[in-house]
């Protein structure tokens, strides 16, 4: 059942789970459109508490939520963020941490300029929760600055299935816009995965297209993409999309620099009249909305023709809504039978032991001296270029305070015709678990040596750990992350392993460079 988690992005559900939430929603649109009982879709608990927090503007997002929420009958609050104490500096935490005491069962909509929040107050919360014997609240991110918008995109993707008429085996869909700053973009790097086989078209200049790690998670996903800069680019090749999604330009998210090539960039992106004739038959547009009155980048002539699909788009947010609602209040899912979101095991051991090669004479020295007793940490950097290695020599010794007798260097690595570093620690006998976190976190690939009496008594290899936390050295270099030191939202940073040199913040997703995650 899906009572107290929590849809932060979109795959928190499953794509079981995805098809369930859109089976419901067809179901509960063809019951109120032919006046059936619809009695089993409604929460109908006065206590149960839905809080809607939006700390950033919005129409049809509040609205549909809303009005989904009164559906329920349920105690729906909506939060009053002009007049609360955000502008006494009360924490996000500590305002839902009192507001979550109201109900015995919550459930908090929260849309922010913040990425990550749902994310961080899920555990927060919920550890409260289990500590005072309240139940899980459930949290739904209802826009959180450029990440995501996972219930935005639940009702896209329903609007396309209607429109295919639930035909799942394949979508062909243009993006059109601000690739760049939209998260409704964004999200579809996983929504689209309801459709087995999947071609986008990404259509935007160079300043708007999308991020580059959105690029690799659509072709991770095995998302065929075509890149083009504008609309008159794309309409001048043969393959075009009948499903086009369009996209405002977030003028608001973007500097000044941008700004000034504003004409160029809207340009690149709206709709003509001259270009109807390229379109094929059965064409519709989408678009989240709100589209700029001034410049529209649909055309406003296009809104009593056929290609309009995006008001019947909005309108599904409020069925959509009602099921994801009814879903993680446990109204909806008994009969769910398919497959639950993937566990990322992230607990296998980083430290590995290695073989010592006794062959061969123990070659650590400080200065001249061989170490006789001390900890040597070896093969740092391998095989990187000799700034990247000293780099890394500082960064060991900054962040783990190696302010002690000892020595260091770049070396050859043995025969071959690479460089490593090397650290000689002689008055250091042992470093413990958090210790060798540490060094495999600033280090991945490096080995530690532990020298007895001039032998190597230990060896171990250490690789990138799977999760990095509890350490005041890291932070998440997203500036609009919610565990960002500048918001002062006190937000623990933690940091999971993407593959075997990046880790991905918990909570805003944002991609780092293993060695970027130090402030040193
Ligand atoms: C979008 C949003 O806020 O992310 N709108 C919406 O939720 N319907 C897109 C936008 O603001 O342009």
């Amino acid at each position: 059942m899906f009572k107290g988690r929590s849809l932060t992005v979109v795959n928190d559900f499953s794509v079981d789970e995805q098809i369930y939430l859109y089976e419901k929603t067809k179901e509960l649109k063809e019951a109120i459109r032919d006046k059936k009982n619809i009695s089993k879709f409604k929460l109908s608990d006065p206590d149960f508490g839905i809080y809607l927090m939006f700390l950033e503007d919005s129409t049809r997002t509040k609205e549909s939520f809303v009005n989904a929420a009164k559906f329920h009958n349920a105690k729906v609050n909506v939060f009053d963020v002009s007049t609360s104490s955000f502008n006494k500096k009360e924490s996000i935490t500590d305002t839902i941490r009192m507001l979550f005491g109201y109900s015995d069962n919550s459930l908090f909509i929260i849309r922010t300029k913040l990425e990550g929040v749902c994310r961080w107050l899920e555990s927060a919360i919920g550890d409260y929760a289990d500590r005072i014997g309240y139940s899980r609240p459930s949290f739904i991110n209802a826009g959180d600055g450029k990440h995501e918008h996972p219930t935005q995109e639940f009702l896209d993707e329903f609007s396309f299935l209607e429109q295919k008429n639930w035909d799942r085996s394949s979508i062909h869909i243009a993006l059109v816009g601000d690739l760049y700053h939209g998260r409704t973009i964004h999200s579809k790097a996983d929504g689209l995965k309801v459709f087995n086989e999947i071609h986008v078209d990404l259509i935007a200049p160079d300043l708007l297209q999308l991020p580059e790690d959105y690029k690799d998670k659509m072709k991770h996903n095995g998302y065929d993409i075509r890149i083009f800069e504008s609309i008159e680019e794309y309409l001048a090749q043969k393959n075009i999309a009948k499903i086009w999604y369009f996209t405002r330009l977030q003028l608001e998210r973007m500097g000044d620099q941008i700004l000034e090539k504003a004409d160029y960039l809207i340009s690149s992106v709206t709709f003509s009249r001259d270009f109807l004739d390229r379109l094929p038959e059965d064409a519709r547009f989408y678009h989240p909305l709100p589209r700029n009155r001034t410049h529209p980048t649909i055309p406003q002539f296009l809104d009593s023709t056929k290609i309009n699909a995006w008001d019947n788009q909005a309108i599904n947010g409020y069925f959509t809504r009602i099921i994801e609602i009814a879903m993680l209040t446990d109204k909806l899912g008994a009969d769910f039978k398919g497959t639950q979101p993937a566990i990322n095991d992230l607990n296998d051991n980083f430290i590995q032991e290695a073989e010592i090669n006794f062959k061969k004479k123990n070659g650590y020295k400080i200065g001249i001296k061989p170490v006789e007793n001390g900890i040597v940490i070896d093969h740092i950097g391998r095989g990187h270029d000799l700034a990247t290695i000293w780099n890394q020599i500082d960064k060991i010794r900054h962040i783990m305070k190696l302010n002690l007798i000892s020595s260091h260097g770049v070396y050859n690595s043995h025969s071959e015709d690479l460089y490593k570093g090397m650290i000689s620690l002689p008055e250091v006998l042992s470093f413990d678990k958090k210790q060798i976190k540490m060094l495999a976190a600033i280090a991945p690939g490096s080995t530690l040596n532990i020298i007895k009496d001039g032998r190597i008594l230990n060896k171990y290899r250490l690789h990138m750990p799977p999760k990095v936390y509890n350490f005041d050295e890291i932070s998440c270099k997203n500036e609009n992350c919610v565990s960002h030191p500048a918001h002062q939202e006190m937000v623990w940073p933690e940091f999971h392993r993407a593959d075997e040199s990046r880790f991905i913040c918990k909570y805003c997703e944002h991609i780092h460079e293993f060695q970027d995650i130090w402030d040193v």
